[in-house]
Order: structure tokens, then sequence, then C-alpha cells
């Protein structure tokens, strides 16, 4: 599985969201990069742990800078983040899977999610938040 590259065209406009749209990026692709040799079970919760709080950091930031200016989108986009948070924990914790098994399906869903969040429905706000003249 090919890891994420941040390029110009995941820019949001806003620093402060590239930014941690760039850490979670990396958090993820840590994941990807070791998953053939991660096989200790309290790394893997560890990292998992680690990415879904920063997740969770990361979206009550957006969250709050959304609510600052009244962006229309924000109950759609607090819907998506309840979601994505949601369906990882269900990965975390699925008996099928097991736990703490860093699963294909799992690296795929993480992976796709966000970058179809960050390319579709965060994307959304570079304009609004450009007219704010928030960069
Ligand atoms: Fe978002």
């Amino acid at each position: 599985m090919e890891i994420i590259t941040w390029t110009k065209s995941f820019s949001v406009g806003v620093k402060e969201m590239d930014d941690q749209h760039k850490k979670l990026i990396a958090m993820i692709n840590r994941l990807i990069e070791e998953q053939h040799t991660l096989t200790e079970p309290e790394t893997i919760a560890e990292l998992l742990t680690g990415m879904t709080d920063y997740a969770l950091e990361h979206f009550r930031a957006e969250e709050y800078l959304m609510s600052e200016y009244g962006y229309e989108n924000q109950a759609r986009q607090v819907k998506s983040h309840e979601e994505f948070i949601a369906r990882t924990m269900d990965f975390m914790s699925s008996t099928e899977i097991g736990p703490n098994i860093l699963s294909k399906a799992l690296l795929e869903y993480l992976k796709s999610w966000l970058v179809g969040h960050i390319l579709n429905e965060d994307m959304q706000y570079k304009a609004f938040f450009a007219h704010k003249g928030v960069s």
C-alpha cells in the first residue's frame, strides 16, 4: 500500500489546518509503512490510540474555527468527524479482526477516509475562510 503524499492540492488555505492534516497523514503513513513489522499488540494499540486522539484534537480545532466564523457546513463536518472516530474504534475492537491487529481493511479505511475528507469536504471551506481573511 502506498503512503499518502501531501501535495499543494491538499492545502485548505489555513496553515494551522494544513499542519494538522500533515501530522495526521504522517501518523497514518507510519502505520502503513510499518504494517508488516509491527507485531507487538501494545505498540499497535498505542499508535492507533495516538492517531485517534490526535484526530480528535484536530477535529476540535477545525470545528472551533468553523463555529467562530459561522461556517454553514459545520454540522455535516461534525457528523463526518464522528463517523470516522466511531468506525476506527469499531475496527480496533472488532472481534472478527481481533483486537490490536493492523488489518489491511483498517489501513485502507484510514487512508481513503482522510484523503477523501480533506480533498472533498475540507476543501469546501477553503474559499469560505479565504473570504474571511483566515490563513
Ligand atoms: Fe474536517
